[in-house]
C-alpha cells in the first residue's frame, strides 16, 4: 500500500476526505504521518481522531526554508512516504522537498488553474465575476499552483451566490476529486507528458 503524507496548515477537511477514503475501502493506500506547520491547526486533532501519527513542525525554529524542509524531509523518510500530499498546507514547496519528492507531491486548489492562483481563490473568483469556478488537483512543481493539472470540476455560480456559498459548494468538489487523483496515483494511472497528464 502507497504510504501517504498530508501537510497540513489549517481545519484539515480535505484531509478528511483523504481519511474516510481510506477507512471506506475507496483509496487503497495509508497515511504514515500527518504534519502540520501550525501548533493549534484543527487537521491535526482529525488526524489523532483517527489514530494517525500527527507531528507539529514549527518553521519558525529554523534558519532557513532549506532547513526547515530538511526537518520535514528527515520525518517523510522516518515514515517512508512515497506521495506527499499538500492539503490547505500554507508554505510554498522549496527545492528541497521539490527534489527530494519529484513528481510525487499533490496540491488541491480551489480554482479552475491557471486562473486564479495564490490566496482567496474562490474571493478572487467570485470578484472577477466568473460564471464557473471550481478546483484543481495539480502535480507540484517551483511555479505557484503551477504544475501539471490532473483533476479539475467546475462548480457553477449562482446570482444569489456569495464568495462564501460558492467556496462551499467548491470545498464539496475538492472533497471528491482529491481522493479520485490520489486514487490515480496509487494505481499508476498518472503519466506525465511534458505538461500534460494522461490519465490511464
Ligand atoms: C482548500 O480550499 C484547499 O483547496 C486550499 O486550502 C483549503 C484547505 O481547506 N488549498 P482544508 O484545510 O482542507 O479544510
Amino acid at each position: 500500500m502507497t504510504k501517504l503524507a498530508v501537510l497540513v496548515s489549517g481545519r484539515g477537511s480535505n484531509l478528511q476526505a483523504i481519511i474516510d477514503s481510506i477507512e471506506n475501502g475507496y483509496l487503497k493506500a495509508e497515511i504514515s504521518v500527518v504534519i502540520s506547520d501550525i501548533a493549534g491547526a484543527y487537521a491535526l486533532e482529525r488526524a489523532k481522531k483517527h489514530g494517525l501519527n500527527a507531528v507539529h513542525i514549527d518553521s519558525k525554529r529554523f534558519e532557513t526554508k532549506e532547513s526547515y524542509e530538511e526537518e520535514v524531509l528527515g520525518v517523510l523518510r522516518n515514515n517512508k512516504v512515497e506521495l506527499v500530499l499538500l492539503a490547505g498546507y500554507m508554505k510554498i514547496i522549496g527545492k528541497t522537498l521539490l527534489s527530494s519528492y519529484k513528481n510525487r507531491i499533490l496540491n488541491i486548489h480551489p480554482a479552475l488553474l491557471p486562473a486564479f492562483p495564490g490566496l482567496h481563490a474562490q474571493q478572487q473568483a467570485f470578484e472577477y465575476g466568473v460564471k464557473v469556478a471550481g478546483c484543481t488537483v495539480h502535480f507540484v512543481d517551483e511555479e505557484l499552483d503551477g504544475g501539471a493539472i490532473i483533476l479539475q470540476k467546475c462548480v457553477e455560480v449562482k446570482e444569489c451566490d456569495t464568495a462564501e456559498t460558492l467556496a462551499g459548494r467548491i470545498l464539496e468538489q475538492e472533497h471528491k476529486i482529491y481522493p479520485e487523483a490520489v486514487k490515480l496515483f496509487v494505481e499508476n494511472k498518472l503519466h506525465l507528458e511534458g505538461r500534460k497528464v494522461i490519465i490511464g
